[in-house]
């Protein structure tokens, strides 16, 4: 589905947030730490967004993605420079293609709701990070307010998707939106599984009245 959507894909997340992912990317990146030298795995990298900050604070970067269309989008849009600092590799978040204890950071953005078996992909993270190491995971979440999240449920469900079908013409893709979200857990819930997964440290921050969420756990 996302080799499908990689050419519309940065069009979409814009108008259909209203371009307030980009500031969630922004404070998610903050949360990072990231320092010049780090090794940082970018999960679930699609078009790039994630990864070219991370490169700009000059890290080594891993973009890692199921879809080799999404990952064409992030090499088209890169600069030579760009290029020389972030690798891509098709590979699977619940099976990484990475030796333990091998990267500093771990960023992940709008990913994890869409994985499998999202407790496999977690202890995959703690695999791989170092100690000292932190992975940031920024998601769409739950609102935690009953009346703004029917509010919300009614943009998601029915105007995001319609709006998504009358630009891309893809209306299955967009469909698939509000399916996703529906049984991913909810913020405390996703910590837990984080602690359970052997990180400690674990925080999070609602965004935006809690229709998304940053979870910060440390190594
Ligand atoms: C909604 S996009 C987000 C892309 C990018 N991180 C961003 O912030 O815009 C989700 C990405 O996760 C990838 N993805 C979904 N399941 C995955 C998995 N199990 N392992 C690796 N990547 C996955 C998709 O191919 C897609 O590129």
């Amino acid at each position: 589905m996302f080799d499908r959507i990689a050419a519309r894909y940065d069009f979409l997340n814009r108008v259909l947030s209203f371009g307030t992912d980009i500031g969630w990317r922004r404070r998610a990146l903050v949360r990072a730490g990231i320092e010049r030298g780090h090794a940082v795995l970018d999960v679930g990298a699609g078009t790039g967004d994630l990864s070219f900050a991370a490169a700009a604070r000059g890290a080594h970067v891993i973009a890692i993605d199921l879809s080799p269309g999404m990952l064409a989008v992030l090499t088209r849009r890169s600069s030579l420079e760009q290029r020389s600092r972030i690798r891509t590799l098709v590979g699977n978040a619940e099976a990484l293609p990475l030796p333990d204890a091998s990267v500093d950071r771990i960023v992940t953005g709008f990913t994890v709701r869409n994985v499998g078996d999202l407790g496999r992909a977690l202890a995959e993270f703690r695999r791989v990070l170092r100690p000292g190491g932190r992975a940031v995971i920024l998601e769409l979440s739950h609102p935690p307010h009953a009346t703004f999240a029917r509010l919300y449920s009614f943009y998601f469900d029915r105007v995001a998707p319609a709006v998504a079908d009358l630009l891309s013409g893809d209306r299955e893709a967009y469909r698939y939106l509000p399916r996703s979200l529906r049984p991913f857990p909810e913020a405390a819930r996703l910590a837990e599984m984080l602690r359970d997964a052997g990180f400690t440290r674990v925080a999070y921050e609602r965004l935006t009245f809690g229709i998304a969420a940053i979870h910060v756990a440390e190594v």
